[in-house]
């Protein structure tokens, strides 16, 4: 699949994921097989307003494209304003969120209340592509299994502009219970020309198969099962091209990569932090502090499946240190894996 001007490596995007999808992970997924990954959810509204901590989301400076931003909104003019900012810092594609099932998005009118609003989800993506970039559209099927409007949105937003969509196939109602409805992501996928990338529930690369296959889908977006797991998107490659599966990663391996996660999270928010004018001893301090805390519930995900992990997890949310949690990895020795 080709997303602005780019031929994906693989046709797997790494999905949007507030508090999960920084930029250290956007680049350890694509080294792992990702195509490409999305930025976390961004407001439209906080990057009018000049937000610091909001701009520090909008980390895209020398990384590898396509540079997907994902921006939340409600207001075309905010959005058109954030849009050209957007442009500015270096995306090379704006991908409106219209999922988000969270009662603050959904009370502003924003996320996957737009569902209930071709007409302003429309003006949205004119109001975004208004910048120059192409627009795509992550939608749910619905608010409600009962609106049944999965195949009159797409084309709604198909006809005002989109580039592309990615359709998870659940309504906002069920918020992440339940199973993706793929019959009806494959009923997008046939209702529009534009390009649909499939997404829910992708956890290995024999769902994987079956979805691309079953679906017609042009492209996979995988979440949660990335999620400590890089090397999932390296798996399902290796099945997409015939090839035998990869090895799981060893203890070793999977250490190694959770701190490159941290180390390289730091290296950013501290650079963030030099930028804004800090003297360099406090933006060490609070660019490692930020980066600890941040990515603790990240880390958390790397020791899924090996003896120990609770307690690992236990201990690593007590630390405040890149420094204390080296330490603590190689005081674990050599665990085994429990799957
Ligand atoms: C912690 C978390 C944060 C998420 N944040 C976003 C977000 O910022 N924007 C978005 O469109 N979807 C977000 N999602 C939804 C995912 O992008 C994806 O649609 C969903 O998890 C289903 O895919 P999966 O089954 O592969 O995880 C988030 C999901 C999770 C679990």
């Amino acid at each position: 699949m080709k997303i602005a001007n780019y031929e994906l490596s693989s046709p797997l995007v790494a999905a949007p994921m507030a508090g999960f999808s920084g930029r250290a992970y956007r680049e350890i997924v694509r080294d792992h097989g990702a195509g490409t990954a999305v930025t976390e959810m961004v407001s439209a509204q906080a990057i009018c307003y000049g937000n610091q901590r909001t701009r520090e989301l909008l980390d895209l400076e020398g990384e590898a494209g396509p540079r997907i931003v994902q921006l939340f909104a409600s207001k075309p003019d905010f959005l058109r304003e954030a849009a050209a900012v957007v442009k500015e810092i270096g995306a090379d594609v704006i991908d409106l969120n219209m999922g988000c099932p969270v009662p603050k998005v959904v009370k502003n009118g924003e996320g996957s209340a737009l569902l209930r609003e071709p007409k302003l989800a429309a003006e949205l993506v004119q109001a975004a592509a208004s910048c120059g970039l192409p627009v795509s559209v992550k939608m749910r099927l619905g608010f409600a299994a009962s609106d049944n409007i999965h195949v009159d949105f797409a084309k709604a937003m198909e006809a005002a502009g989109a580039a592309f969509i990615t359709v998870h196939g659940r309504y906002r109602e069920q918020f992440y219970a339940g199973q993706a409805d793929w019959d009806k992501i494959a009923e997008v996928k046939q209702a529009v020309s534009i390009p649909v990338i499939g997404n829910g529930d992708i956890d290995s690369p024999a769902t994987a198969l079956k979805r691309l296959a079953g679906s017609g889908v042009d492209a996979l977006m995988i979440g949660r099962a990335t999620l400590g797991d890089p090397w999932l998107f390296g798996r399902i490659r290796a099945a997409l091209g015939g090839e035998p599966e990869p090895e799981l990663p060893s203890w070793d391996e999977v250490c190694a990569t959770a701190l490159r996660l941290l180390r390289r999270q730091r290296e950013r928010f501290i650079y963030w932090r030099l930028l804004a004018g800090f003297e360099p001893a406090r933006a060490e301090v609070e660019g490692e502090y930020m980066a600890v805390c941040s990515l603790r519930a990240q880390l958390g995900h790397f020791f899924r499946g090996w003896n120990g992990a609770a307690a690992l997890r236990n201990q690593l949310n007590t630390l405040g240190s890149v420094a204390e949690i080296e330490a603590l990895l190689a005081s674990v020795g050599q665990p085994t894996r429990g799957r």
